[in-house]
């Protein structure tokens, strides 16, 4: 009988053991085995055991025959490819590098709102879209959030987040606070002739979460956002299969607790879950921000968003984390346009304001799309310049 196999890739670095007897370790506590022989693992090995298909230059690949997972709990599925195994003895490092997910995106619809469908309700096509975090990132009152958003919204945004950290508290009501910020979107749209997007937070617990979403969309939300990793992959399935139709903006605070160490989970194996569970746009990292970045899962998250695969539609990478107009280029370079360009010091920390900081965004945009060098280019447009002498030149 063939049987269809999830293919994962490790870095593993081991104390004093051979790798290939640590990668039969693995592949034992990650399906079938355990520590010593027990007679009944003979009855299931052939079934849902796992195999080892190499393990040298402190690489393990392991093979999971599709049948050990349950195919669309993404729980389950997490715990074989990225559970227990990382508490065993005798490892220095073990970083799940990668996935093949293949036999089971099947059971994946995948986002309802991607790239095509984000640029067609804006009316934007020929460039990337240019965003912002609402700053401060927490305290402001809906009011006040509202006001940082007519500003954002006036200099011309396509999108408005709020942080990862602002969902429901006393300080700023989610439902106060999106009623007030669509009330000006909408008035905005009127004055700018396009409108803009406003992911509002809707991460809360599982009980909950559906819930939100529901309600936000009832009080007119044309986005949502969710922190993808302290609510769970599974969060944003439930709302994609209740059928809640609104593009999802995915943020990945915690990331780091899980891509930086020497244990952990790499960041294409984060990009490739949230296209699974359908989100439309995700932050991936700077080229060139606050940030510590990796290059090489910056491309691969890049590619695994955007690229074809199954049926899935293409996502946003979201380039967020202390950007500004002069660290464009080197982002725009490696992306190219389908991306979202997010600020939020680099906006509302421009001298002259946020709809100034928006324009100074855009006249980066220009600037490097015509190819010509930031300082040339400010000479005739007032808020760049302006951007250039606060933050510096270009980089
Ligand atoms: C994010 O959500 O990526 C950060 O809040 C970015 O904020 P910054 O542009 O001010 O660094």
């Amino acid at each position: 009988m063939f049987i269809m196999m999830v293919r994962t890739t490790y870095h593993v670095e081991a104390e004093t053991k051979p790798l290939d007897v640590v990668a039969k370790e693995i592949a034992a506590e990650q399906s079938t085995g355990t520590w010593t022989n027990v007679p009944a693992e003979r009855e299931v090995h052939e079934k849902v055991g796992a195999r080892v298909v190499s393990a040298e230059n402190n690489t393990v690949v392991i093979d999971f025959p599709e049948e050990i997972f349950e195919p669309t709990n993404i729980p389950q599925i997490l715990s074989v490819v990225a559970g227990n195994l990382y508490g065993l003895g005798g490892l220095k490092a073990l970083r799940l590098e990668d996935v093949d997910f293949d036999p089971l995106v099947k059971y994946y619809k995948g986002p309802v709102f991607g790239i095509k469908e984000v640029r067609k309700y804006l009316g934007v096509y020929d460039r990337p879209l240019v965003g912002t975090i609402i700053k401060p990132k927490v305290g402001l009152s809906p009011k006040r959030t509202a006001e940082v958003a007519e500003q954002a919204a006036l200099g011309g945004l396509d999108l408005i987040k709020d942080d990862e950290t602002l969902t429901d508290q006393a300080f700023c009501p989610l439902e106060e606070r999106l009623t007030a910020v669509m009330d000006k979107l909408d008035k905005v749209k009127k004055v700018v002739g396009k409108p803009c997007l406003y992911a509002v937070n809707v991460t809360t617990g599982a009980d909950k979460i559906v819930e939100r979403a529901e309600r936000a969309k009832e009080l007119g939300a044309n986005m949502i956002m969710v922190d993808i990793l302290t609510a769970g992959f599974s969060a944003i399935q439930a709302i994609n299969e209740a059928n809640i139709d609104l593009p999802i903006h995915v943020h990945r605070t915690m990331h780091g607790a899980l891509t930086r160490g020497p244990f952990g989970i790499s960041m294409p194996v984060i990009s490739k879950l949230t296209r699974m569970v359908g989100g439309t746009n995700l932050h991936i990292g700077t080229y060139s921000g606050k940030m510590e970045h990796n290059v090489c899962d910056i491309d691969r998250s890049r590619d695994i968003l955007r690229q074809p695969w199954d049926n899935f539609k293409p996502m946003f990478p979201a380039v967020s984390g202390g950007i500004y107009p002069q660290l464009l280029k080197p982002n725009l370079d490696c992306y190219g346009i389908d991306c979202i360009l997010q600020a939020g010091g680099g906006i509302h920390g421009h001298p002259e304001g946020t709809v100034a900081g928006a324009k100074a965004m855009f006249q980066a945009v220009e600037a490097w799309k015509e190819n010509v060098p930031l300082e040339q280019y400010a000479k005739t447009h007032h808020e760049l310049a302006v951007a250039l002498k606060k933050w510096g030149p270009s980089q």
